[in-house]
């Protein structure tokens, strides 16, 4: 099932309940939420407060995606705030497997996060244990940015290798899924679809979203 995932930091954060809505309206189905510290990334958002305030706005499941340093320090709070699923990012854990557990124990459900530049070789031993794959298509840190071609590679080793092993993980992808980029993701085997700029527009954040949806689902269709 292809599902949008809608990255609230392109979102109007003064009328956040109201954007929210309308991507729901829209067919988005999963709140992305990006969380970033300005030492893993150049830039700083929100943390569990605001997941907090969104998880009191909307039931839809609350994809917390983690861009900082030390994450396992911040997962019991996200777990508190009411997160669903909660990915991290493989070039800050020392110790991944430990980490997605303690996820897990938290009782969210864990995924990991590779950069552009991470190969997916890197998660092998650790397939078995994610809900989904967090595929970057860019350089994490900013919404708006250019799609980066290199990930439709990475997406469709993922699918391959989740066909060889048996396995059931989803795969995602974030940065740069628009109109003119969806529906590669979708033909190479994305099936989560974070959008961010794509989605958010005063007046038009119902319309884009479903737009997109169709535009992806099309895509999805014509490969079967
Ligand atoms: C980038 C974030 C993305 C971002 C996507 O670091 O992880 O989720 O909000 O924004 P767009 O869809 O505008 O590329
Ligand atoms: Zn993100």
């Amino acid at each position: 099932m292809i599902e949008l995932a809608f990255s609230i930091l392109a979102s109007d954060f003064a009328h956040l309940a109201d954007e929210v809505a309308a991507a729901e309206r829209g067919g988005g189905s999963i709140v992305h939420i990006d969380v970033m510290d300005g030492h893993f990334v150049p830039n700083i958002t929100f943390g569990p407060p605001m997941v907090k305030a969104v998880r009191s706005i909307t039931k839809l499941p609350l994809d917390c995606h983690l861009m900082i340093e030390n994450p396992d320090a911040f997962i019991p709070d996200f777990a508190e705030a009411g997160a669903d699923m909660v990915s991290v990012h493989q070039e800050v854990c020392r110790h991944l497997h430990r980490t997605l557990q303690l996820i897990e124990q938290h009782g969210m459900k864990p995924a990991v996060v590779i950069n552009p530049a991470t190969p997916v070789d890197t998660l092998i031993e650790i397939l078995p244990m994610v809900h989904h794959v967090l595929v970057m298509s860019v350089n994490p840190g900013f919404g708006g940015q250019k799609f980066l071609p290199l990930a439709l590679d990475k997406i469709g080793l993922l699918a391959e290798i989740r066909e060889e092993l048996g396995l059931n993980f989803r795969i995602e992808v974030d940065g740069g899924v628009a109109h003119d980029t969806v529906a590669q993701v979708v033909q190479a085997g994305a099936d989560m679809l974070v959008a961010g700029s794509a989605v958010f527009s005063p007046g038009k954040t119902e319309h884009n979203a479903r737009e997109l949806l169709a535009a992806a689902r099309a895509a999805a269709e014509i490969q079967d």
